[in-house]
Formats: structure tokens, sequence, C-alpha cells
């Protein structure tokens, strides 16, 4: 008998039947991961051990893990222990791989764990990175408090200009490291640019001298950028924002080349940061076959709002890659494009309130988060994004706290700065709720 498509759920060679839309609702109902076909969602593995049945399927298990070049991928895993691998991480690793256009991907238990894994794995004592200036906090974090004790230097910069690039390149450097649009600026850095530029220096080096590329696609998630397409090597993503969708569950993914996912599954059983089955299966079953709506309705509820917050009196400047004032707005109209090729900016908001000095800004940046916490109904003041609520969130002293006034001042990162992150209410009830709260100034 023939099999519905559906059924087998092959994505790879479906690809030129049925849109990126309907793959990530049906995924694979059948894999070699793990036979669900009867089932019509997957359902949620809960067992942290699995029965061996002999020494010798143990031992082959454990030569199997990680180890592609010997025994292939083609192979029913023989699964041991879940923070080496599991049915949920696997099926959810094969459709994120599928939506970011890359070879593979290996789950992480935060968007920290998969940066820290993804940077650990590409980098050694004596190593530098070089990164744009603004980044989410943690990650910065990671960068200037952590690394120096491993003597891994970062060098910060603003990759938007490109001769810096050039300029920072030494024969120590090993990453390249942006958010595009960054964290919580909205910069936007050209990444087919970059990654050329990257792969000429590549050209000259050996194996182990190579630069990587290495992207943070939370802000856009694969709806509207797929990095990997502009030459990026690996991509990373904290699934705990868009993709994941409803802010009940943490994640992290590092996608890229298939040569790389042993390093990362023995990066993820040694430092541990293991994704929870719960998790892999709540954004398996209810982000990936929703991303599409959900970012296509807060874009579209976005552009809205950034073009009201633009002209109004109280703003000083607003940073929305939609808007045609934006500083990268050409590169973001060629390289932030949905499934089917049309413009999608995202659906943050960066905004900077006026005011009269650092402290007159910053003072109104906390007054405005006061005044939406205790009166705006669509307006939740917390940290994240890509949630069925708006958020919305004053970095300088939240997100980006851990980064002292002078380093804010370097990475553009202004003190009456706002970040929202547009969610699934009627965008007219958010532009009610932000002109009652830019009343007070
Ligand atoms: C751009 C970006 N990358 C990474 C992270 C870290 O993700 P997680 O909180 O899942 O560790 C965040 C969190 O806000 C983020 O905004």
């Amino acid at each position: 008998m023939e099999q519905n498509p559906k059924n087998t759920g092959n994505m790879a060679t479906d690809d030129a039947n049925y849109s990126m839309e309907t793959h990530l609702i049906y995924g694979k109902n059948e894999s070699n991961k793990w036979d669900y076909s009867h089932h019509v969602v997957a359902p949620l593995s809960s067992s942290v051990i699995f029965r061996l049945d002999s020494a010798e399927r143990g031992a082959e298990g454990f030569m199997e893990f990680a180890n592609t070049a010997t025994f292939g991928e083609e192979n029913k895993p023989i699964y041991i222990y879940d923070r080496l691998g599991e049915p949920n991480k696997d099926l959810l690793e094969e459709n994120l791989a599928y939506a970011e256009k890359g070879e593979c991907a290996v789950t992480f238990g935060s968007g920290m764990g998969a940066i820290s894994g993804c940077l650990g794995m590409l980098t050694k004592s004596g190593d530098e990175i070089i990164a744009h200036r603004s980044l989410y906090g943690c990650t910065y974090s990671l960068l200037n408090n952590w690394y120096p004790r491993y003597n891994i230097r970062t060098h910060h910069t603003d990759l938007t200009d490109l001769n810096n690039l050039h300029n920072l390149i030494n024969k120590n450097t090993r990453v390249i490291y942006f958010e595009t649009p960054s964290n919580p600026t909205l910069d936007v850095m050209d990444i087919r640019a970059i990654a050329d530029i990257i792969q000429v220096v590549n050209n000259e080096r050996k194996d182990t001298e190579k630069i990587y590329v290495v992207v943070d696609n939370t802000f856009a998630t694969p709806f509207c950028q797929r990095p990997i397409e502009y030459g990026a090597d690996f991509v990373v993503h904290s699934l705990t924002k868009g993709i994941g969708g409803f802010g009940t569950d943490m994640g992290g993914v590092v996608i890229g080349k298939k040569q790389f996912r042993d390093l990362l599954l023995l990066v993820r059983k040694d430092f541990g940061a293991v994704l929870g089955t719960k998790a892999a299966w709540s954004i398996l079953t209810y982000g990936l076959p929703t991303l599409h709506l959900r970012i296509s309705r807060q874009m579209q509820s976005a552009q809205k709002i950034a073009e009201f917050l633009a002209v109004h009196p109280a703003i000083e400047y607003v940073n929305y890659p939609g808007l045609p004032g934006h500083r990268q707005h050409e590169i973001a109209t060629k390289q932030m494009r949905d499934f089917t090729n049309n413009f999608a900016p995202g659906s943050l908001i960066y905004f900077v309130i006026k005011g009269d000095n650092y402290d007159d800004m910053k003072n109104n940046g906390r007054l405005l988060m006061n005044y939406a916490a205790k009166n705006a109904y669509t307006l939740t003041l917390a940290v994240s994004l890509g949630h069925t609520r708006t958020l919305i969130e004053h970095p300088a002293s939240m997100t980006h706290s851990v980064m002292p006034a002078s380093e804010l001042l370097a990475a553009n990162i202004h003190p009456g700065g706002i970040r929202l992150a547009v969610g699934l209410e009627n965008p007219d009830d958010i532009i009610n709720d932000l002109k009652s709260c830019l009343s007070i100034f």
C-alpha cells in the first residue's frame, strides 16, 4: 500500500512538494530515532534510562555514541541515558536543523547552555573571539567574566562596520560572534558580507586555525532569517523565546555542519546542559508547528507599533528593522525573509525615551517601567521575548545591568532604551497602553 507522506514524514524528500510551515506541523512521524507512526502527536518520553537487553548491546551503544564517522547516522540509535540522547530531543533536533537549513542540530538545556557549548567546543586557551558590541547580557558576562579565566579574549566592536572586522582579525582569532538583530539595540549585521570576509581569510589557514562565524538567531527565529543560507557556520538559539513561543519551557540549540555533531554531543554529555524531555516535547508539539502563525502576527503588530512610536514626541528614536529609517534597513530587507520570501523584520522593537542627561534618561526608563507594571493590561514588565504576551523591559536596569555604564555606552545601549517584545494581542490595544504610559512624560 502506498504510504501517505505525512505518515512517513520524510521531510527532506518532500521538500519540493510541501512548504516549511506544513513540514513543521508534521515533522517526522517515523524516524530512525523512534517509530511513532500510529500516534498523531509524538508521545512524551520520560525515561532517563533505557533497557539494554545484553552487555553486548550496551557495549555497542557506548561505542556508537558520538562516533558517527565509524557507525554512520542511519542506524537506529541504542539509547542509554538521557544525557547522551533520547527520542524527543532527537526528533526536535531533526526539525530544528531542517527549519534552519543546517546539516544537524544538538539541543541544550537553555540558550546559554547552547552558546557556552558551541563556543566551548570552538575555542581553547590563547584563542580570541571578535563579537559585536551589543549582546545579550549573560553572553557578554560569559565572554568577559568567565573566558578570561581560560585565557580566551574577546574583542567587542561594531560589526555593522566591516572595517572593524578587518582590523581585528589576527592569527589567534577563532570565532566571529554576533546576534542579528542584536539584543537589545536591534543592529543588523550583514551575515553574507561577514562570512565572505572570513572565507577569504580561512582559505589561507590550516584546519586547526580556521575561524568560525557563529550567529545567535534568537531574535529573528528561522521564520525570519536562516543565517546558514548566508554562509554562517553555526546558528545558536534560545528556544525559550520565539521558537518555544509560550514561555513555558527553557531550551537552546546549536545548528551547524554534521562534522561537529559528535563534538557537540560530547560537550553536552560532559558539561551537562541537557534539554529536558518535557521541554523538547512542548517545543516540538506546540512551538515549531505554530511558529509561522505567531511570528507573522507579532511582526504585523510590531510594524504598526514601531510606526506609532517613531512619531511620538517623548521618544528620541526607534530601532525596528522594518522602518525605512533603520540604519541597516537595506541589509535587513535582503536577509530577513520568511519561509515564502517576504520581508520579515521580526517582532522586537527598541526605543529610547528622551531625557536631559544619562541619569535623567535612566530614571525615565524606570518611571515608564513602573507605570506600565501598574497600569498597562497588555504590557507585562518581564524579561524574555517571543511570548504570547507583549513583554517590556529596561535593559540598562535589567537584562544588561551586568554591564557598567561606560560599557553600556560603548555598546550603544542607551540609559533610556526600552525593549518591547510584541505578543499576540490586538496591536491597537498595545498602542493604546503605550500611549497612556508615554503620557507621563
Ligand atoms: C539573544 C539571546 N540569546 C541567548 C539568550 C539566553 O537564552 P536562555 O535564557 O534560554 O539561556 C537570550 C535570553 O534572553 C537572548 O535574548
